[in-house]
């Protein structure tokens, strides 16, 4: 049997933030006046429990509020997993829940998810839309106090890097879309799938990125437009 050729694409925040979430580096290294390191590292957490999960909680009202929504980028890459004659998967570095909204269903969140949680004590995760405090109880373990937001955050190891391993291996055309290439491993996928040496790759951006001379080909603009190019061609076979 012929086997169908497999698009791989990563997402970095660029492609949120038409839907109206901040990008990281729009905040100069600070995010709604905290420091990264405070809200996203394991060290903030256990410094200030408090602050991090009310920043989450906030993260997450924002998340879930009527002004914020998938964009055409999303939608989309959600027509594309369904009208390809072959297989898409999205790896994104993104917490938010957009591309799942927009109806992509084979989404890897490499660095967790804004809608979860997790507990310290049995390590099961949860959904959660509403606030959560330190006060909570664990849905499994019924301990209290021991559940964190989802999140892989700086010193942490990305989630699925196996699989990741493996889909990008198997990847037939590689996209990357709205990331800055600082972030490690993400940042280096690129660098894999041409090594291997089968795929294309193209990078959708605002500007040029650390990473862009590693891409054959470059799409300078919004992800909403250029995506939605983008996918016209690939669906027309062009
Ligand atoms: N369309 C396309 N690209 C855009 C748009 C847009 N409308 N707006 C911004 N960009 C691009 C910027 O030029 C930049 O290259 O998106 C990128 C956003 O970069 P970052 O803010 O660094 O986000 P990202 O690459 O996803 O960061 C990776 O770093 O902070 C950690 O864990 C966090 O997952 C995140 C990781």
């Amino acid at each position: 049997m012929e086997k169908k050729n497999h698009i791989v694409i990563l997402t970095g925040a660029g492609i949120s933030q038409e839907s109206g979430i901040k990008t990281f580096r729009d905040s100069n290294g600070l995010w709604e006046n905290h420091k990264i390191e405070d809200v996203a590292s394991p060290l903030g957490f256990a410094k200030n429990p408090k602050l991090v999960l009310d920043f989450y909680n906030l993260r997450r009202e924002q998340l879930m509020s009527d002004e914020v929504s998938p964009n055409k980028a999303h939608t989309a890459l959600a027509a594309l997993e369904k009208e390809y004659d072959g297989k898409v998967t999205i790896i994104t570095q993104n917490i938010d829940d957009l591309h799942e909204r927009a109806g992509s269903t084979n989404v890897l969140h490499m660095h967790g998810e804004l809608l979860k949680m997790r507990c310290i004590n049995c390590n099961n995760t949860f959904d959660v839309k509403d606030k959560f405090d330190q006060k909570n109880r664990c849905p499994g373990c019924k301990k209290i106090g021991l559940l964190r937001p989802d999140i892989v955050w700086f010193g942490e190891t990305p989630y699925f890097l196996d699989e990741i391993e493996s889909i990008l291996n198997d990847c037939d055309l590689f996209i990357s879309i709205g990331t800055s290439g600082n972030v490690y491993p993400a940042a280096g996928f690129v660098q894999l799938v041409k090594a291997i040496g089968k795929a294309q790759a193209i990078e959708v951006n605002i500007e040029g990125t650390e990473i862009s001379n590693h891409f054959d080909q470059h799409m300078i603009g919004n992800a909403g437009e250029k995506v939605s190019e983008l996918v016209n061609y690939i669906l027309k076979g062009v």
